[in-house]
């Protein structure tokens, strides 16, 4: 997978951030994916997210090891070097031995920000229980974010959907971008709240009911009709 651009900024109603798209890399974390005895289905599913869920264009995107050195090097590049909006990664975030991609992003990053992966979880513990087995985190280095998903296509999915809609905020501030200018003069353009993020978007993935609406403001309201951590079904999947 080479460089992919986005057709537009503008998709599934989710405005990029300021004037710019957001750019991205996508950085797969899988032992047998680095030897080459698998191939990566994440990290093109997470380009196809980034594609429809951000209008983000995928700048830079590799395979590596289960180790904390080419993780944490990958980090700091496309932070430092390419200077990415948002760089993703996939995999490792478990409890196995070889797991480390959570602590070769804390390592990168300079500031943790726990609340995106603890939404993540809270989100995902509504599809499966085993969702508290993860040590994703996420944080800042620099001017670029660093969000850690699963390395399962579905499971990343779930959580990348979880947060898609709080990301283009989230880079704004980090960008620096007077968020408060923007949101006035977006309001201006659209006679609502200043960016037009969707609201209520759901793929279907929860097998827990509940429904999403947004109030006259803009805001999302959840709501639930069962607790926020879903009952197993079948044996684990990890
Ligand atoms: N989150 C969601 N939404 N759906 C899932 O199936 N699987 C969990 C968890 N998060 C899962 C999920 C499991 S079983 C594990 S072990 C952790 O993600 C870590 O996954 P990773 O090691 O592939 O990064």
């Amino acid at each position: 997978m080479a460089e992919a651009a986005a057709t537009t900024a503008h998709v599934h109603g989710v405005k990029g951030t300021g004037d710019a798209p957001i750019t991205v890399g996508i950085l797969t974390c899988s032992d047998r994916g680095a030897r080459g005895e698998r191939a990566d289905v994440s990290g093109p599913t997470l380009h196809n997210l980034v594609i429809d869920r951000l209008g983000g264009f995928v700048r830079q995107y590799r395979v590596v090891p289960d180790e904390r050195g080419p993780i944490e090097a990958a980090i700091r590049e496309w932070a430092d070097e390419h200077r990415l909006d948002l760089v993703l990664t996939t995999g490792g975030t478990g409890l196995a031995a070889r797991d480390v991609t959570p602590d070769a992003t804390r390592a990168a990053c300079e500031r943790e920000i726990p609340a995106i992966a603890q939404a993540m979880t809270l989100s995902s513990l509504r599809v499966t229980p085993y969702a508290m087995l993860t040590r994703a985190t996420a944080g800042v280095r620099k001017r670029t974010l660093v969000v850690n998903l699963p390395g399962n296509p579905k499971a990343l999915a779930e959580n990348f959907e979880a947060i898609a809609e709080v990301l283009p905020h989230a880079i704004d501030i980090i960008r620096g971008v007077d968020t408060h200018a923007s949101t006035a003069h977006g309001a201006a353009l659209s006679g609502s709240s200043g960016r037009s993020h969707q609201h209520g978007h759901t793929h279907g993935h929860r097998t827990t009911g509940s429904s999403s609406t947004a109030d006259p403001e803009g805001h999302a309201q959840t709501d639930t009709n069962s607790g926020p951590i879903a009952r197993n079904v079948g044996g684990p999947p990890c």
